[in-house]
């Protein structure tokens, strides 16, 4: 059983939206990779407050559509309102683990969601029957193996390790990301894909301590109950000075979690043949 750990409060709406900055680039290189392209109609699962339904309603054009599907009333209500004006998009309230899809789509896709979910194969098997036949699956979600700073700075190193043992007691795995392809050839995918991007962000940067400052704030009330660490130590008020300040005394460069994606298509004729 696995509990979405991060929330929905303003701080947290807040960092997903600079989350969805610092990765709108690679998110739009590893969306085309996997053949996301205009005219197509994609579902979205776990869309969030809509930037990755964005950039997809961007890539698919006025000629495609795109439908954001996420079970957190609040997310859809601050999408909806954010994408208001958008012809392409739309939002649906639904949990990706019962919700039917609605229709067929050319792509299902997520992004940041599968590394939450107890069973991501199960999950994506329940919306192959919304693909049409050599329609695409596309997962993007992250690998925090290489995560840190470099050279390492023990405060940053300290503060990735509290995340992932959080994230871990709440059934997700912070290294799904690695694991992408295996899961598209366990639910039956062709034409398995993959591509992967790191960024490296320089010392002086505010976006890496940005970052993980937001995510410890969204998390640290479990990461207290569950006794890791005391509020005391966390100081979240403070966390960002210190994490800018130690990286820059130690001229080290900040390596956010890799973006991995895989995709792969519904077993079935590829358009052209049909
Ligand atoms: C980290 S956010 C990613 C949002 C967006 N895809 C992005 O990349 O910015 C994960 C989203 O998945 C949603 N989510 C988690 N479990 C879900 C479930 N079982 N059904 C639907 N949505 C879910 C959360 O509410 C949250 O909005």
């Amino acid at each position: 059983m696995t509990t979405y750990s991060l929330g929905s409060d303003d701080a947290e709406l807040t960092r997903l939206e600079q989350q969805s900055a610092r990765i709108a680039e690679p998110t739009r290189i590893l969306f085309r990779a996997a053949g996301i392209g205009p005219g197509m109609r994609v579902l979205d699962l776990g869309t969030g407050i809509g930037d990755s339904a964005v950039i997809l309603a961007e890539l698919v054009g006025p000629s495609g559509e795109v439908v954001g599907l996420d079970n957190d009333p609040r997310m859809v209500e601050t999408a909806r309102a954010r994408c208001d004006g958008l012809a392409n998009v739309s939002f649906v309230e639904g949990d990706v683990t019962r919700a039917p899809g609605d229709g067929e789509y050319d792509a299902v896709v997520s992004r940041l969601l599968v590394l939450h979910l107890a069973d991501p194969a199960a999950v994506l098997r329940h919306y192959l029957g919304s693909v049409r036949p050599g329609g695409l699956v596309v997962t993007l979600d992250y690998d925090t193996r290489a995560a840190g700073a470099e050279p390492a700075v023990p405060l940053v190193s300290e503060m990735f390790g509290l995340v992932a043992a959080t994230l871990r007691s709440a059934g997700a795995d912070p290294t799904i990301g690695s694991r992408l392809q295996a899961i598209h050839a366990d639910v039956g995918l062709e034409d398995i894909g993959a591509l992967a991007i790191t960024q490296y962000l320089p010392p002086d940067s505010p976006v890496g301590p940005g970052l993980l400052a937001g995510v410890v704030r969204s998390l640290a009330t479990r990461m207290v109950s569950l006794g890791l660490v005391t509020a005391d130590q966390l100081d979240v008020d403070t966390l960002h000075d210190r994490l800018a300040a130690a990286l820059r005394e130690a001229g080290a460069f900040f390596v956010p979690p890799t973006l991995a994606a895989s995709w792969g298509r519904r077993p079935g004729p590829v358009p052209h043949e049909r």
